[in-house]
């Protein structure tokens, strides 16, 4: 919808984000409004299961606005009976950031912008973001360039360490399931 969009980004396959995933040693599960969307609690409960499996320490960072409700991360993830001790909240999980090695936002877009600390112009100024831009690698499950609530351009978009798997999230995460079973 803006200029900025028809920018380049970084596609990946499922295949791509099977094989990252497999090999992290920390993975951080960003989920946003998208998750409600698709209906993808199960099926993302699936995908940190199976990590954590393989040995993989992969957990959920939630931040507290994060799709339209209060807690709307929290009721959707109780339902597919995600432990609590996997919920790490914004401010827990930022300090560990940097050694994390792969964020998964999964249909989040507003909660990782960078631009809440970077652009006094933007709605979301001020407002403390899942600092997923300092992790190693960032990947997006998301359908479309298009914004978040705010519609605003997320620069994280357009980063050299972001992939960006297209697609309806749920049908992404059972193609990165059924892709880690041949790595
Ligand atoms: P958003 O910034 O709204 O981003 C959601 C993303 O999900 C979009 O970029 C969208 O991209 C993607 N998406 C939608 N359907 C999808 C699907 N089926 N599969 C995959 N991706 C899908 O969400 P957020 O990061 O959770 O942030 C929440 C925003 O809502 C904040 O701005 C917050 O202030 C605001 N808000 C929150 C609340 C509460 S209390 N939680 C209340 C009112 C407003 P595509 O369209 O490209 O798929």
């Amino acid at each position: 919808s803006t200029e900025a969009s028809d920018r380049p980004v970084r596609t990946a396959t499922a295949d791509d984000v099977a094989v990252t995933l497999a090999y992290a040693r920390r993975v951080v599960v960003v989920p946003g409004y998208g998750l409600a969307v698709a209906q993808a609690q199960q099926t993302v409960s699936e995908l940190v299961d199976v990590l954590r499996g393989r040995g993989v320490d992969a957990v959920y960072g939630i931040h507290p606005v994060a799709g339209r409700m209060p807690g709307h991360m929290n009721v959707l993830l109780a339902e597919a009976n995600v432990g609590y001790d996997l919920l790490i909240e914004a401010d827990d999980v930022n300090p560990g950031m940097p050694s994390t090695d792969v964020v998964v936002v999964v249909g989040a877009n507003d909660v990782v912008n960078p631009a809440a600390r970077t652009d006094p112009s933007a709605p979301i100024y001020g407002m403390p973001i899942i600092d997923a831009e300092a992790a190693g690698q960032v990947i997006f499950l998301k359908r479309s360039m298009r914004p978040g609530f705010a519609g605003i351009e997320n620069e994280l978009l357009f980063s050299p360490k972001t992939q960006l798997l297209f697609g309806d999230a749920k049908a992404s995460l059972s193609a990165v399931l059924s892709a880690l079973k041949d790595v």
